[in-house]
């Protein structure tokens, strides 16, 4: 672990502010669980509508919802109740159960490459080795235990009648298979996307809202004919650099990504479909879009002992974070016939497509995404320091707030005209909040810790000839223009990145 107060700056503006905090605090808090406030809420929202509209919509991918709990059967088939399990210890004094790996990863310094290797005999010989003690009182830890990570609960008052909550929002997309096909009138290939809750019963989690219990997962399954694997959309990507951290690489010890055009990478089969190279690179730009630059970012290759069970080939896109280092935030995996093969199997139904006269199993790639740790990320590369004071810079397109209103001060007036201002700004739909307490200065400070692009303010020359003036979050500037111009200014401003400058007249400071 880097020594950093970042994380802890994060997490105390987000809990200050409302954007995010651990839950059930006054009944001493559960890890693993977040609750959102408004501002974290919205801005959770806006990536995700973001995801959508730069990542689903323009590829015709179909967005579907299902439940959180399955029946037992679909995970036995999935392989998850056979693979989805996690190394424990147990504290022979307290009883503390901890994450083995994780602890060998944090006090020993090991890469999860070795400590995914490790038998469960090893990984207590080097806990033991490295003089790894109980974190909460010290004792020595017993045996390491394969725990399973899926919750698990009876549907109905019956005891036989299992059921999980989903590890992933995979499944639903693999089992309602047939019919998504037909009603996307057979083609291929069809992409769908399921964004929804996901559980998964961590060991002990202890990075905030890094590692949740209960999390918000983006799966696309996007289904190809594997006899036509060609992406038709990858000249718009294919000089994209992306920088892989490849197996043969990482056998040798080396920690240093190669940067690769995403052609090079398929052509030398580094990356081995074209539909995997093509939303890795969309996965970097979705990121370089929330704020992460290029060298913030890589893709690191997943060895064969470290690949999730129905991948054929994996990568895992890792956003550099100054408390914990490169930690992942989407997985790309191929997941070939895998899941349709095995719910085939054990339901028993064809799954099969017909198409020119053959039939198949679609083979599927697999862009996943965490979205709670893309708002952690997008709030900490946000995160500045202006003149001493902390403000959050988010892209325009994800701040949760777009528009601050203020009556320069609570009287003559000036209130009342903010207000019916701040009203015909939420009319033509832009996210405008109100603000009248306190100093100007003060409210102009506590939207930039909130990351609002722009403060519209009332003064006594909006009286006389109704203009406003209006506040750039991260240069402090302001300009002056007219009531009635501001819903075509913002939505320039908002849609299509007008400079602020071109908002209106510049007013002299
Ligand atoms: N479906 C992606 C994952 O399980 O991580």
């Amino acid at each position: 672990m880097k020594d950093s107060d970042k994380f802890k700056i994060v997490n105390e503006l987000a809990k200050r502010r409302g954007f995010f905090w651990p839950s059930f605090e006054i009944y001493g808090g559960v890890s693993g669980f977040v609750t959102y406030g408004s501002l974290g809420t919205m801005l959770k929202r806006r990536i995700e509508d973001k995801f959508r509209e730069f990542y689903i919509r323009p590829l015709g991918i179909l967005e579907i919802e299902s439940s959180v709990i399955l029946p037992a059967k679909v995970f036995e088939a999935s392989g998850h109740v056979e693979h989805f399990k996690e190394p424990m210890v147990e504290c022979g004094k307290c009883k503390h159960k901890f994450r083995a790996d994780h602890l060998l990863q944090e006090f020993a310094g090991m890469s999860d490459t070795k400590t995914e290797k490790l038998s469960p005999q090893q990984l207590i010989d080097q806990i033991r080795k490295h003089e790894i003690k109980c974190l909460e009182c010290g004792g020595e830890f017993g045996e390491v235990k394969q725990f399973m990570t899926m919750f698990s609960t009876t549907i109905g008052p019956y005891s036989d009648a299992v059921g999980y909550g989903r590890p992933e929002a995979a499944q639903s997309i693999f089992v309602e298979f047939k019919r998504l096909y037909e009603n996307a009138r057979e083609r291929l290939p069809l992409g769908i996307v399921q964004i929804g809750h996901a559980l998964r019963n961590e060991i002990s989690p202890r990075q905030g809202v890094i590692r949740l219990r209960e999390f918000t997962i983006a799966d696309i399954e996007f289904f190809f004919d594997p006899e036509e694997p060609q992406c038709p959309l990858l000249q718009n990507v294919e000089n994209e650099k992306l920088r892989l951290l490849l197996t043969e690489a990482k056998l040798k010890g080396k920690k240093e990504p190669v940067e690769i055009t995403v052609k090079q990478a398929l052509g030398k089969g580094f990356i081995k479909t074209e539909w995997q190279g093509f939303f890795m690179a969309q996965a970097k730009r979705f990121l370089m879009e929330l704020g992460v630059p290029e060298d913030k970012q890589r893709f690191i290759e997943k060895l064969d002992w470290e690949r999730a069970h129905y991948s054929k080939q994996g990568f895992d896109q890792e956003i550099y974070i100054e408390r914990w280092g490169w930690v992942e935030v989407s997985g790309h995996n191929y997941r070939t016939d895998y899941d349709l093969n095995q719910h085939m199997k054990f339901s028993g139904v064809d799954m099969r497509v017909f198409k020119e006269g053959r039939r198949f199993i679609p083979h599927v790639v697999e862009p996943s995404f965490g979205l709670d740790r893309l708002v952690y990320v997008a709030v900490e590369y946000a995160l500045k320091t202006i003149k001493k004071r902390k403000v959050l810079s988010f892209p325009r397109d994800i701040a949760p707030v777009q528009v601050g209103v203020y009556p320069l001060v609570g009287k003559n007036g000036l209130p009342e005209k903010a207000k019916r201002v701040h009203q015909f700004l939420v009319k033509e739909g832009f996210l405008a909040e109100y603000d009248e307490s306190g100093s100007i200065g003060r409210r102009y400070a506590r939207a930039d810790e909130a990351g609002t692009p722009l403060g519209v303010t009332i003064d006594y020359q909006t009286l006389e000839d109704d203009t406003v003036t209006m506040r750039d979050r991260d240069t402090w500037k302001q300009v002056r223009n007219k009531v009635e111009r501001l819903p075509e200014l913002l939505h320039a401003y908002f849609r299509y990145k007008l400079n602020f400058e071109d908002l209106g007249e510049l007013v002299k400071g």
